[in-house]
């Protein structure tokens, strides 16, 4: 099979949200914390309405109904995703609900779980089904959501929610690269979630960003290295027309730009290094392991990677800004807001980095490259058109005080785990077509409507 990739596409971000100029105030935090120091503008959020079974259900369905796909072609499903509610029973299940409507059973794949990692891991279960032995010529579709919230304090305005389905298969016009995915994976406690009870992670928000930064140096350098191994004359960054990141903040995947740059400048030759990187010779020395704490180099590399970031990455952080960290769906965010900051013409031939990172820790670059066969350009520009309809949807949120948003927090966090319990969120709030929860009863067993 040849040119597996994603052959169609869709998001889904709540339609309620909170306006991060507006949470500063609230918080008492100073003016530009979460708008400048962290780079956010808005944060979506769940009422009690909608969980991760709710959420995915709305993504897949919105996929097969604005594809047409028929259900008997999909032979395998995967649901990345780090929101737990059964524990020993899976989203898929939940997501087979629309399946088994049409009598299709015969569907491979299951959850995959590691903080933000379990989407790509999905993904690439999904990839590696379509190129193995195992594969019946049917296609493969991805889902991946989460609710991340956190309790009261300075990670709360790093939350979001939302989540994203892929379909997957032969042919496509996003073609993942061979033989080129670097990963860096170990062990941390930098985020995780052991009180079971509660839907809050425990977290280190320091070290995460640290751990970030460090599988980022680790990921970059082993994925230029295999790509070298292809193409004698891969430049790295140089080489790519974007690089997308998943992103916690959008101000930290500013500086894993700049962080890619200083990998970059480490790794020149010293004949080219005053061409390339004028001026900045006074951190040839430095080692990456002694500077994540290093404001002289992040400030040189910021300042030096700052046309980078506007022309390879910022593109890609239109949804991040806007609706949050959304954990497993994050970085495939990152892809739609990049698709649709440009025509399909000017995509044609583009090849672009991704970075993966789920705390814990579990990270990968790879790399995809758009299609450039016609064939493949008209389902680009289907793809593209269907996504800035969803996108258009971030315009047609309502906008929550920070007080009321604290409420419906604390009602969450109160009813986590009531049973039997009758959600009381808005259900008009809600656009057309999202799936919420009805009723948890004595047994704890949920049941969704679609408005
Ligand atoms: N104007 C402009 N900038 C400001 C202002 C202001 N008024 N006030 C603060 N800032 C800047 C700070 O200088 C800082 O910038 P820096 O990162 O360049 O140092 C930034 O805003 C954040 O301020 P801090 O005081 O460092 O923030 P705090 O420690 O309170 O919280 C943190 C930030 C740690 C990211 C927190 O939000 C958190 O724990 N988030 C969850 C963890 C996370 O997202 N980790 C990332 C990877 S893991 C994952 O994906 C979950």
């Amino acid at each position: 099979v040849e040119n597996v990739g994603i052959l169609a596409m869709e998001l889904y971000f709540p339609s309620q949200y909170v306006s991060q100029a507006e949470l500063e105030k609230f918080d008492e935090v100073s003016s530009g914390k979460y708008t400048v120091g962290l780079g956010q503008h808005k944060m979506g959020f769940c009422s009690d309405r909608e969980d991760i079974n709710s959420l995915c259900l709305t993504a897949l369905h919105r996929l097969i109904e604005k594809n047409n796909i028929n259900l008997h072609d999909i032979g395998r499903l995967e649901v990345g995703t780090e929101t737990i509610i059964d524990k020993s029973k899976s989203v898929k299940t939940f997501l087979m609900t629309l399946f088994a409507k049409a009598g299709a059973t015969d569907i491979e794949g299951i959850d995959t779980t590691n903080a933000c990692y379990g989407g790509t891991a999905a993904l690439f279960n999904a990839i590696n089904w379509v190129e193995s032995s195992s594969w019946d010529g049917r296609k493969a579709i991805v889902v991946a959501g989460d609710i991340a919230i956190y309790g009261k304090g300075p990670a709360r305005p790093t939350g979001g929610a939302g989540a994203v389905a892929m379909l997957v298969g032969p042919n496509a016009p996003l073609v993942f690269d061979k033989g080129v995915r670097a990963s860096y994976m170990t062990h941390t406690y930098d985020f995780y979630k052991p009180d079971l009870a509660s839907e809050f992670p425990y977290v280190d928000g320091k070290l995460s960003s640290i751990c970030y930064l460090t599988a980022l140096d680790n990921c970059y350098n082993l994925f230029c290295k295999k790509m070298r191994k292809d193409d004698p004359n891969f430049k790295g960054l140089l080489s790519l027309d974007g690089m997308l990141f998943h992103s916690p903040y959008c101000k930290l995947v500013q500086k894993s730009l700049a962080r890619i740059t200083f990998n970059d400048f480490l790794n020149c030759q010293s004949e080219d290094l005053e061409k390339l990187f004028p001026g900045m010779s006074e951190f040839c020395n430095y080692k990456l392991k002694d500077t994540y704490f290093d404001r002289d180099v992040e400030k040189a590399f910021m300042t030096y990677s700052q046309q980078l970031f506007d022309d390879k990455t910022k593109p890609s952080l239109h949804i991040a800004r806007n609706v949050g960290n959304m954990y497993t769906p994050s970085l495939y965010g990152g892809l739609v807001s990049y698709l649709i900051s440009k025509s399909p013409e000017q995509l044609i031939g583009k090849k672009f980095g991704l970075f993966s990172y789920g705390s814990g820790l579990a990270s990968t670059m790879y790399s995809m490259s758009i299609c450039n066969d016609m064939s493949a350009g008209s389902k680009l520009a289907t793809l593209i058109n269907s996504l800035h309809k969803t996108v258009s949807l971030l315009e047609k949120r309502e906008c929550v005080d920070p007080k009321v948003f604290s409420e419906i927090m604390e009602n969450r966090t109160k009813n986590c785990h009531t049973a039997p319990y009758q959600p009381t969120g808005s259900i008009d709030v809600l656009f057309p077509g999202t799936y919420y929860l009805v009723n948890i009863d004595g047994q704890r067993r949920r049941t969704y409507e679609r408005k």
